[in-house]
């Protein structure tokens, strides 16, 4: 559509959540293969970003950047993933080293983007540790934005469609200015772990943004904790209960979010694979009118959650919050809706009757999708 960047929120895999520091070119092509083999690409999941671990311990004698044995071809990898129709995405720091201890791009930002043009990349993760040496005291906000500006630039000097996405955890509130240095997406919290009390203080902690996302620019509440994850430590199933993995999927599609799969594909189970291709559910993420639905009702034990669709239609989300399965009446009038007859399931793809009422699990979700 047009030709805006990252038109709709990015969809497909990283490394990190699942293989952490000890990524490498295989890890990396399993998933991929597996993200075909599977069927996942068919439904729009696209890009294959590397996170930290990729980097040598030294840049070559042009001070350019390499990758460490684990990839020995990167230009390779690239042409390897665009054969078969997949992005290449990469990570990297703008301090003098990454948040895994490797090295990033202070002072060499140009070499660095010249190689990921080179390589083929096609999105940019852009984190910030070790930055914080190089600002000192200095907690100005044109402090935090320079080196994100100094990236964008010279990642454009390239006419690549290159993806950029801050990794700055919300500071200096990155959603008011992250548009500014060009960037189609922006961390807004710290790292999410595969717990409630994660997807609680992450996911649900949004309800303010929704105004600073739009078509090209979005926030970014972390990746997918569902299936196998670990950061590179023992690789064990999500600890969210399979409710309250429908509920983040449903969040992070009301939310217009990044859709960003955080599990080793090779392993995908069943489960994760359904939850992973309901188009239905995709849809309402990947809806071209880009507005983050609005949180309209928040109580210790609910919370209801309304986006606008392009066709004029609407998806609720009707969240229970509570450890117990509750009966949770849905006020039609006060959502504005009670003339919209018609009701669909967006989870089961199914027409219901518009309820007065619904069951929802602990920390489940009634995902609706209604129209006049
Ligand atoms: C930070 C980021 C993570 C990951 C690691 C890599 O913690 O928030 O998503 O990129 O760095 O070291």
């Amino acid at each position: 559509i047009g030709d805006t960047l990252a038109y709709t929120p990015t969809m497909g895999w990283n490394s990190w959540n699942c293989w952490g520091l000890s990524v490498s070119d295989e890890k990396v092509k399993s998933s991929a293969q597996a993200m075909l083999d599977k069927g996942l690409a068919a439904h729009g999941w696209t890009y294959i970003n590397i996170d930290d671990g990729w980097e040598a311990p030294q840049r070559a004698a042009d001070s350019s950047i390499v990758p460490n044995s684990k990839f020995p071809d990167m230009q390779g990898l690239g042409q390897w993933l665009h054969e078969r129709g997949l992005k290449f995405g990469i990570y990297s720091s703008p301090g003098p080293l990454t948040c895994g201890g490797f090295l990033g791009s202070y002072k060499n930002e140009q070499k660095d983007a010249d190689s990921y043009a080179a390589w083929g990349v096609d999105y940019l993760k852009y984190d910030w540790c070790s930055y914080d040496g190089i600002a000192g005291n200095d907690t100005t906000l044109e402090t935090f934005i320079k080196p994100y500006r100094v990236m964008q630039q010279a990642l454009r000097h390239h006419h690549r469609d290159i993806i950029y996405s801050l990794c700055q955890y919300g500071m200096k509130e990155v959603w008011k200015w992250g548009q500014q240095v060009d960037a189609q997406s922006w961390r807004t919290t710290e790292d999410i772990e595969d717990t409630w009390e994660s997807l609680l203080r992450i996911g649900f902690s949004q309800y303010k943004l929704h105004t600073y996302a739009g078509p090209g620019h979005w926030n970014d509440p972390d990746m997918m904790i569902v299936g196998q994850v670990g950061w590179g430590e023992h690789l064990h199933p999500s600890r969210l209960t399979p409710d309250e993995q429908y509920t983040h999927v449903s969040l992070w599609c009301l939310q217009s979010a990044p859709l960003l799969i955080g599990c080793d594909l090779s392993k995908l189970d069943a489960f994760t694979l359904n939850l992973l291709t309901n188009d239905e559910v995709l849809a309402l993420d990947q809806d071209p009118l880009g507005a983050p639905a609005e949180r309209v009702l928040a109580t210790a034990q609910e919370q209801v959650w309304v986006k606008k669709l392009a066709d004029g239609s609407r998806a609720v989300g009707i969240f229970n919050m509570d450890t117990t399965y509750r009966d949770i009446t849905i006020d039609w009038k006060a959502l504005g809706l009670e003339a919209w007859a018609h009701t669909r399931n967006a989870w089961t793809q199914t027409n219901i009757p518009r309820p007065a009422h619904s069951v929802i699990p602990p920390h489940g979700v009634l995902l609706l999708h209604c129209s006049r």
